[in-house]
């Protein structure tokens, strides 16, 4: 992470204009942790509509094809969301805590029968997975499914998930897939299956919400039912699967904070929110101005792209004391991994707290000793900071 180079930018410009190159569109590098949150908050002066992920603008038709949560502004926003948010509140997530709890034991277990082992493949890959089978109604039967959707549209950058039959689609078909990737085609099957059972026989699950749900005074299109389930299947399983494998490297790495993390009398929350700081699982989301307007002191015109770069709101020397350490407590950690104010903070937070907080627990209680086998393999994305394989070894508490 270029985090010196987050540094200066924070100093010098933290508004900054980036060129790019290479015949890509530049863009403003928002580094500064209250200049995000001004942008986050301000949805009519930056709007999420033309895409939030990437770097790149979509043309209209891709845009509004591939249209997600993420990519709408209030008040068509705020109808959509809420027909999952009542199944994201704490109260609602609060009701898993036991099951993610034994889930972890039993997952971290596994790693320790095993001695040393890839965690990513043991751990952190699968608790996601299993709790969001479990929140969206997903059949767990499914879940080698959906980790082989999410790595395959989230990792499309790395040459390990590079799909060669993926090139096989023609570009036109591609172009209109939500990102940009026939694996899309699969997750939206399930979805559809899914959907016709759950409208016959509603549960209390994301995905009978989806289906019985209404926005606007109608039921969702095929089209935006499909997108809102896949993007809550990647949004729920990348992220934090990330970010409980940067917490085990740290860990690993950190003896003195495992220490005192073992010795008890930190709150696993605490202890995930530094987690989450240390970890900013998503580098960056964008908006697009929709008018000339300042930031800080300078002037961004209508239509050009701002990035906001979370991996350097949350080192920022202005809200953190001594932001390049983890504190396995610190507070107080207002970090800003999950977005910060505004209408698209995390709807997932809760769920990925009380995973993260899971593993830690159940971590503290089971582990003496943990330690890096060999050097995590990092994913090659400019979007998410992921981790593909970790190995480290697990030495049990007795
Ligand atoms: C460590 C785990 C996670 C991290 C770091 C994370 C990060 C983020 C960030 C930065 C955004 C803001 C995007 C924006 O401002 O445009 C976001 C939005 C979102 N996240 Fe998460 N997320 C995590 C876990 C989850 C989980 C477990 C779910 C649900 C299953 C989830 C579902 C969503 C959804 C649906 C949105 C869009 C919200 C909206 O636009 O209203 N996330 N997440």
């Amino acid at each position: 992470m270029p985090h010196e180079e987050f540094a200066r930018l924070r100093r010098s410009s933290p508004v900054a204009w980036n060129d790019r190159g290479g015949g890509h569109e530049g863009f403003w590098a928002v580094t500064a942790y209250d200049d995000i949150v001004v942008v986050s908050r301000d949805t009519g002066r930056f709007s999420s509509r033309k895409g939030v992920i990437s770097l790149d603008d979509l043309d209209d038709e891709q845009c509004d094809v591939r249209r997600t949560l993420l990519e709408m502004d209030p008040p068509q926003h705020t109808d959509m969301r809420r027909i999952t948010a009542r199944l994201f509140t704490p109260k609602a997530v609060r009701k898993l805590r036991e099951s993610v709890r034994s889930t972890a034991a039993g997952l971290i277990d596994e790693a320790l029968g095993r001695g040393t082992c890839d965690a990513v493949s043991v751990i952190s890959e699968r608790l996601p997975i299993l709790t969001l089978c479990q929140i969206m109604g997903i059949p767990p039967d499914r879940r080698d499914d959906m980790i082989r959707w999410s790595d395959a549209v989230i990792g499309s950058d790395d040459p390990e998930f590079r799909d060669p039959a993926v090139e096989a689609v023609p570009a036109e078909l591609r172009r209109l897939l939500p990102f940009g990737h026939p694996a899309s085609l699969e997750a939206f099957d399930l979805g559809r299956e899914l959907a016709v059972e759950r409208r016959h026989r509603p549960g209390a699950d994301v995905v009978s919400a989806l289906a019985t749900g209404r926005a606007g005074g109608r039921e969702l299109t095929d089209r935006e039912f499909c997108n809102y389930f896949l993007m809550l299947v990647v949004a729920g399983n990348e992220t934090t699967r990330h970010s409980i494998s940067h917490g085990l490297a740290a860990l690993a790495t950190h003896p003195g904070e495992w220490r005192r993390l073992r010795a008890g009398g930190i709150d696993s929350y605490v202890a995930a929110d530094e987690v989450l700081r240390w970890a900013t699982a998503v580098h960056f989301v964008r908006r697009v101005a929709t008018e000339d307007t300042r930031l800080g002191s300078v002037t961004i015109r209508a239509s050009e792209r701002v990035v906001m770069y979370y991996a350097s709101a949350n080192r920022d020397e202005k809200h953190f004391d001594e932001p390049q350490h983890f504190v396995i407590d610190r507070s107080p950690n207002n970090h800003i991994a999950f977005g910060r104010g505004g209408p698209h903070f995390c709807l997932g937070s809760h769920l990925a707290r009380l995973q993260i907080a899971a593993v830690l627990e159940e971590l503290a209680r089971r582990v003496r000793r943990l330690e890096l086998a060999g050097p995590p393999d990092r994913l090659r994305s400019n979007h998410i900071n992921g981790i593909k394989h970790l190995p480290i070894t697990f030495v049990a508490d007795r």
